[in-house]
């Protein structure tokens, strides 16, 4: 019998457990051997749980207890996951964890100590939810040169920019209701603010280049700032906005940026909906894949976690070989060089001369019409540029009209 600790009985690890609890028979043939939850971690009371007895506030329960081969972290946040998680692995304990902030944030280093102790450091569930994406990356395609990825890959973000789009919901209800569902991070700036998505393209990027990318070293931007006008105007435009985390290799470098982006309704990335995530791939060999399903929740993400506790049973006595070395950032190209064509929106007393300014100053430009708009609003797309010289000539137009928004055009 596989003995197994659980830290963290929230949103996932409840998911966690009701699923081993659930489905101990058909896993236990699966891995052909029966996994058994010993401990769980949380300084909760869960007295109505099957397993209230095996609850326990002391993480001593399970570093000391030599019989817990394998530790799912589902706590979240870096502290004290990343204390617990390393103390783990060197104790030559695997682990499996949800835990993106910590992937990112660590995941050099804890590959590397579960390396050195030969054990299993397993993540599948930190991007995309129920989505396999890890391994896919890791095994399937491992024969390709990955030249891009796009993805949504937020579900709190793309459910938020859907309710205010369809039903007309603002944006704090929207926000309300996806914590209520169990898809916000405990604090949802995370989420809004773009930085779990940023995480999740760091361990994507992290994963297919080989050198840790660093959070810090991507370029993040949310949705606090994104309209009900921008939406509109996306959608007379023929697009939708949309959250974009994405990676793309330059040469021996890459180009990695997460920002709300116009997404063309030809590009299948404009149809997710909901709490759904997609990544697209390009391989050099495979081609674009595509990448589709629940990116948060309870049993979606719990359904990744259980499968890697499953993958650590049945490779108990060697490592998935999951590595990328420590980086410093400088693998990742400034984002003012990154191109796209961009949105503007302004409002102007003359937009005829205004909108001949703007073909003046960035070239010809494509003008969004949309019916009933105020007469004082001009909006258009410009031709592709960098973004270092999309500021400077956007200063130069703001000489002529006063500029409300400004949103990148996907490149997917
Ligand atoms: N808050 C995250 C999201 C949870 O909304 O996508 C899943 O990582």
């Amino acid at each position: 019998m596989i003995q197994v600790a659980v830290m963290g009985h929230g949103v996932v690890g409840s998911g966690v457990t009701d699923i081993l609890l659930k489905h101990t028979e058909s896993i236990a043939k699966k891995v052909k051997e029966e996994i058994n939850i010993k401990r769980v971690l949380d300084l909760r009371e869960f007295p109505d749980s099957p397993i209230a007895d095996r609850f326990t506030k002391d993480f001593n329960d399970i570093i000391s207890d030599d019989e817990i081969s394998i530790v799912v972290e589902v706590m979240g946040g870096l502290k004290p996951a990343y204390d617990f998680v390393k103390q783990c692995l060197e104790k030559g304990k695997s682990v499996v964890t949800s835990n993106k902030e910590l992937v990112a944030a660590k995941g050099a280093e804890l590959l590397e100590i579960a390396q050195k102790q030969n054990v299993n450091f397993l993540f599948e569930a930190s991007v995309g939810g129920a989505i396999p994406i890890i391994r896919p990356l890791h095994q399937c395609l491992a024969a390709n040169d990955i030249e891009k990825i796009n993805g949504i890959l937020n579900g709190t973000t793309n459910f938020i920019l859907n309710k205010m789009i369809n039903d007309n919901m603002s944006f704090e209800d929207a926000l309300a209701l996806a914590q209520e569902k169990g898809y916000a991070e405990r604090n949802p700036a995370a989420d809004i603010e773009g930085h779990d998505a940023c995480r999740k393209i760091c361990i994507l990027a992290s994963l297919v280049y080989g050198t840790h990318v660093y959070p810090e070293s991507v370029h993040t931007e949310g949705i606090t700032k994104v309209t009900l006008k921008d939406v509109e105007y996306a959608k007379a435009w023929g697009g939708a906005v949309k959250l974009i985390a994405s990676a793309r290799k330059n040469g021996d470098k890459q180009e990695i940026i997460t920002a709300p982006m116009f997404v063309n309704n030809d590009c299948q990335l404009s149809n997710v909906d909901g709490v759904y995530n997609e990544l697209l791939v390009r391989g050099d060999s495979s081609g674009t894949i595509g990448f589709y399903g629940r990116g948060a929740g309870k049993l979606p993400t719990a359904s990744a976690v259980v499968a890697d506790v499953m993958d650590c049973v049945l490779h108990k006595d060697e490592r998935r070989n999951i590595m990328w070395k420590d980086g410093n950032g400088d693998n990742v190209l400034p984002y003012e060089t990154y191109v796209h064509a961009m949105y503007v929106l302004c409002e102007t007393n003359d937009s005829t001369a205004s909108f001949a300014k703007a073909n003046e100053i960035f070239g010809a430009c494509e003008k969004i019409t949309m019916e009933k708009a105020p007469s004082n609003e001009l909006a258009f797309i410009t031709p592709e540029l960098s973004y270092a010289d999309f500021t400077a000539k956007c200063a130069e137009f703001a000489k002529n009209a006063d500029v409300k928004s400004s949103i990148r055009i996907a490149k997917i």
